[in-house]
């Protein structure tokens, strides 16, 4: 049994209006496997929120996905109908927590009502009082008493919201997580609390996770993998050491953050980069970080760069050309 959990490959995006054709997302690709945490990052308008919504398909009429695959647990997500994405796999296999969990409850409901709801949606013939004790179970997880079930989202604060978003998305036990920026809502210290109990949940449930955020410490903490996006495009991605040892990084990666070598200990948060990231419907020939990087070449200019790879670390940019351990995969899916 293949422990894949989801594949993306040559993911492209578009949002297209009467004015420009925006390119959001620009043939990316990557794998999950079963139970690990991706931590996607890069500054505003890079295309991570494009991603997680074209996984779960939930686009906006605007936007569409012009080429690529997806294969969640060896089905094609391409393929499937509406309704099959809709009862099968959205909120059952794949759950998502969006950008602004804030308005993700509704204030009219009390907690237990919408958790229940949730589950009620997911499976059929499903006795009333196990719906119920499911939603004692789910609360309880997260860190909420059972008994607060029956108030409303008013009546919690924003730290304990944020668990009840959770819980809504744990209550069917998805196989896939995806977090869009779950936690900049809140404060510091909540936002440390949260993170540690979306961490210990996945691990007990053996969820995977796509965690969204622009914080590299939080990264740091609980992804297996991580991938840094830029202009629609997967500009580095590898494991945990090799984003946070290696001394091998994309010029913007470096920029990202802070100094090198000491990746951890210089900087948590990303740090700003002098310029601004290229209008995505206005991309430059050559590479999309040429105007902002310290060692542009005449090459970066007339030419997108190749894909250079060292065992599970890919960089897309000419500075690996021909470096020790590191080899074109051009042509090949990563
Ligand atoms: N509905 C839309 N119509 C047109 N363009 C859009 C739409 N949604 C996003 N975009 C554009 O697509 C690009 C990618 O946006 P996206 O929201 O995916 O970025 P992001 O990485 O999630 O940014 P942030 O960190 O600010 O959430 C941006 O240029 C954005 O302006
Ligand atoms: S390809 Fe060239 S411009 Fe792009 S990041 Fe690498 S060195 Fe800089
Ligand atoms: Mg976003």
């Amino acid at each position: 049994m293949s422990n894949e959990l989801l594949r993306v490959e040559n993911l492209e995006v578009i949002y297209k209006t009467t004015q420009e054709t925006v390119q959001a997302v620009n043939k990316i690709s990557f794998t999950l496997n079963k139970g690990e945490t991706l931590g996607l990052v890069g500054e505003t308008g890079a295309g991570k929120t494009t991603t997680a919504l074209a996984i779960m398909q939930l686009l906006p009429k605007t936007g569409k996905i012009l080429s690529g695959s997806m294969t969640f647990d060896e089905r094609n997500l391409l393929k499937l109908s509406d309704e099959e994405m809709r009862l099968q796999i959205r909120g059952e296999r794949i759950a998502m927590i969006f950008q602004d969990p804030m308005t993700a409850l509704n204030p009219v409901m009390t907690v237990g009502e919408q958790i229940s709801e949730a589950i009620r949606y997911h499976s059929e013939n499903v006795k009333e009082e196990e719906i119920q004790k499911r939603v004692n179970e789910v609360l309880e997880m997260v860190g909420i008493q059972a008994s607060r079930k029956y108030e409303y989202p008013h009546q919690f604060s924003g730290g304990m919201k944020q668990r009840v978003v959770i819980a809504i998305a744990l209550s069917c036990e998805p196989d896939l997580l995806i977090a869009d920026e779950p936690t900049t809502a809140l404060d510091v210290t909540i936002q440390a609390q949260v993170l540690a109990m979306m961490g210990e949940l996945r691990d007990r449930l053996g969820t995977a996770m796509i965690l969204i955020t622009h914080d590299l410490g939080v990264v740091a903490q609980i992804c297996d993998k991580v991938a840094v996006m830029y202009a629609g495009k997967l500009i580095e991605k590898g494991t945990l050491e090799d984003i946070y040892v290696s001394n091998d990084h994309h010029p913007y990666t470096v920029g990202l953050f802070g100094a090198l070598p000491n990746l951890i200990e210089e900087t948590d948060r990303l740090s700003p980069i002098a310029g601004l990231m290229p209008d995505p419907s206005r991309l430059p020939v050559g590479c999309n970080f040429q105007d902002r990087c310290l060692h542009c070449m005449d090459i970066c200019k007339v030419k997108k760069p190749d894909v250079f790879v060292n065992k599970t670390h890919m960089i897309e940019c000419y500075l690996f050309s021909g470096k020790e351990s590191w080899r074109s995969a051009h042509g090949e899916q990563n």
